[in-house]
């Protein structure tokens, strides 16, 4: 049976909408190339991961709906190509999700790092999305509308033990998205940021002693707070489909926590306090 077109509209929340990805061949932002183009929208997948890219594309649809550019974010005229080649290809650039990113060493205390790892991590994370955010402003600014996302992390949020880089980085590309938000307010382009918990992604897997995914997953659940399931990179590419779809069109300037309450316990007050309250 046909589907009426009330569920056409519900079910295609990106028709007629272009997007464009950066980290796009890998974890969350490979699921978000996947749900986008689920709900109509053209895909441009920037990343620095060819062959994976390409291969993805190829999987997914014709290069009228998605298709793959080399860009490395930390270049300022790659991002400058990929963002003409949206234009170039599928008419304009209504969503710019800066997603790349990476968490640089692993070395967490501060006078074991190297300052040339602290350059490269703020290279990609923030530096990265500056360019992206500055070339799709380019082109969203005469449209008079567009919507800018960044992918931070609850590392963005708080202290949880990964390198110093990394969550100087995820604060600093909230502390960009809230800036860019304002500006950009003047022209109706809305920037925001989604703030992720662990997912278990090659990213993640990367830094874990163990590669075995299910085995990462189950850590991350028994130390979540929400339980009963797993956070998965789709997770992480539906709060960008919401962000990124006309539902969300007063919605700017946020930095949107999907982390099962993570970010909002605190621990230490009970295992700490509580527990040396009561053995007095
Ligand atoms: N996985 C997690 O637990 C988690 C949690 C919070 C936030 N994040 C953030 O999510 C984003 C996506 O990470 P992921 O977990 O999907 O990891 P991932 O490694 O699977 O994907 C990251 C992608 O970014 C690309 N990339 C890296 N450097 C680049 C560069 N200079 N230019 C262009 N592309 C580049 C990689 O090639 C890769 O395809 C990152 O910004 C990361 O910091 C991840």
């Amino acid at each position: 049976m046909m589907s009426t077109t009330a569920e056409s509209v519900v079910d295609k929340r990106l028709e007629e909408k272009v997007a464009l990805i950066t980290g796009g061949a890998s974890g969350i932002g490979e699921s978000t190339a996947r749900l986008f183009l689920k709900h109509g929208a053209k895909v441009l997948i920037a990343d620095v991961q060819d062959e994976l890219g390409q291969s993805l594309c190829k999987e997914l649809g014709t290069p009228d709906i998605i298709s793959y550019i080399h860009c490395d974010v930390t270049c300022e005229t790659d991002v400058q190509n990929a963002v003409d080649l949206a234009v170039f290809r599928y008419g304009k650039l209504d969503i710019m999700f800066n997603n790349a990113g990476i968490v640089g060493e692993d070395e967490l205390r501060a006078n074991a790092s190297e300052g040339d790892n602290f350059r490269k991590v703020l290279d990609v994370n923030v530096v990265g999305g500056f360019f992206g955010a500055k070339h799709a402003a380019r082109v969203m600014v005469p449209a008079q509308k567009g919507c800018i996302l960044f992918t931070a992390s609850v590392a963005s949020l708080l202290c949880i033990g990964v390198p110093h880089a990394y969550t100087t980085s995820k604060h600093a590309v909230v502390g960009l998205a809230k800036s860019l938000s304002v500006e950009l307010g003047e022209y109706g382009i809305r920037v925001n940021c989604i703030s992720p918990h662990a997912v278990a992604t090659p990213m993640l897997l990367n830094w874990f002693v163990t590669s075995d995914k299910r085995k990462v997953e189950e850590i991350i659940l028994r130390n979540g707070v929400l339980k009963g399931t797993i956070l998965e990179a789709e997770d992480i590419a539906q709060a960008a489909l919401f962000l990124a779809s006309d539902e969300a069109k007063y919605v700017s300037g946020v930095n949107l926590p999907v982390d099962g309450a993570y970010s909002i316990n605190n621990q230490t007050w009970k295992k700490g306090l509580m527990e040396d309250c009561i053995a007095e």
